[in-house]
């Protein structure tokens, strides 16, 4: 008797503590199915990384069938129809940025599928673009296995973070490198991306940003770790509880607060351009040249599409 009621009170004396030291952020907006017309404006400008894109506004995308939205199914997708004519811009997408900002917040993003394939280069990012800094939340190229998440801040940030000095040299070092030149990050997991991602039902991504730290993570879809706030979208949720970020920038040689503005969501499908172009494309075993190849396959581009089962924000 006497033992069971000292177990009681210390559970109640750490029950309260962990009321007292944990940070839980209350959903803000939940973005599913047709809630993406709502959440996002279509932006038809021209690529600033020059990708061999034509990015089309709402009403186009919608007539071409280029989003789509049903249920808790939103598609964003490039045409993968017709040829391409080498006097335009390049092959019809759709570049969408959420209408709200947010600063210290905490987004999910429940990712069922993403664009691959050979030419490609998609997004799901974070910034403001009438500045530097910017997080780049799942980004790769040409159908790669690993997400490079990687964090950016103005040419004078003065902002240092620890990374591999060459990203896919698992040899290399570990250095303080200047975010001015991008701290790109990989998951462990080498089904973050591409095609491996696809193929096992996509996963969750979800980033946490405070004022001295942002953190990111990626669940695997059947992988037993994902937090139950987490899979289930629930109306609050408790980082705190999410395990070792795979992405973990801190304060400790750079001023996250002032290198970072209240940021859009954007996702983004481009092709070629600075990063899928060459030498990467040829790299990965892509056919000819990368414009040749995406002005001139359509049918290459029928899995260039993403599905999104929800996008949660918390705050
Ligand atoms: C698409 O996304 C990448 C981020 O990875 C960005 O660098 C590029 O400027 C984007 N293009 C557009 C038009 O937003
Ligand atoms: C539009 O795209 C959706 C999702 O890929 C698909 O289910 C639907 O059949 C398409 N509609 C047309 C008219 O092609």
């Amino acid at each position: 008797m006497k033992i069971s009621l000292s177990i009681t009170s210390k559970a109640l004396v750490a029950l309260s503590f962990v009321s007292v030291v944990k940070a839980d952020y209350k959903l803000s907006d939940t973005i599913v199915g047709k809630g993406f017309y709502d959440a996002f404006n279509w932006l038809a400008i021209p690529d600033p990384t020059h990708g061999r894109v034509n990015y089309v506004d709402q009403s186009t995308a919608q007539s071409q069938n280029l989003t789509y939205a049903s249920g808790n199914t939103f598609i964003l997708r490039a045409n993968f129809k017709d040829v391409v004519s080498g006097s335009s811009s390049g092959r019809n997408s759709v570049r969408i940025e959420s209408k709200k900002r947010f600063t210290y917040h905490v987004t999910v993003y429940d990712v069922r599928h993403i664009p691959q394939g050979c030419g490609t280069w998609p997004a799901i990012w974070e910034t403001d673009t009438r500045f530097y800094g910017e997080i780049d939340i799942v980004e790769g190229v040409n159908s790669e296995p690993q997400d490079a998440a990687t964090f950016w801040t103005a040419p004078d940030g003065n902002c240092k973070q620890r990374v591999k000095q060459e990203l896919d040299d698992p040899s290399s070092p570990i250095i303080l490198k200047d975010c001015s030149e991008g701290c790109a990050v990989r998951p462990e997991s080498r089904k973050s991306f591409g095609t491996a991602f696809n193929d096992n039902g996509g996963g969750w991504y979800a980033i946490e940003r405070s004022p001295t730290f942002v953190k990111l993570w990626f669940w695997e879809r059947n992988n037993a770790a994902v937090p139950a706030d987490v899979k289930n979208g629930q109306s609050s949720v408790e980082p705190a509880g999410w395990g070792e970020p795979f992405f973990d920038m801190t304060n400790d040689n750079c001023d996250i607060d002032s290198n970072l503005k209240a940021h859009n969501l954007i996702i983004n499908l481009t092709f070629c351009g600075a990063y899928a172009g060459s030498p990467q494309f040829e790299n990965a075993g892509c056919p000819g040249t990368c414009q040749g190849f995406v002005d001139n396959t359509p049918g290459a581009f029928d899995k260039a599409y993403f599905d999104i089962a929800g996008i949660r924000v918390y705050q």
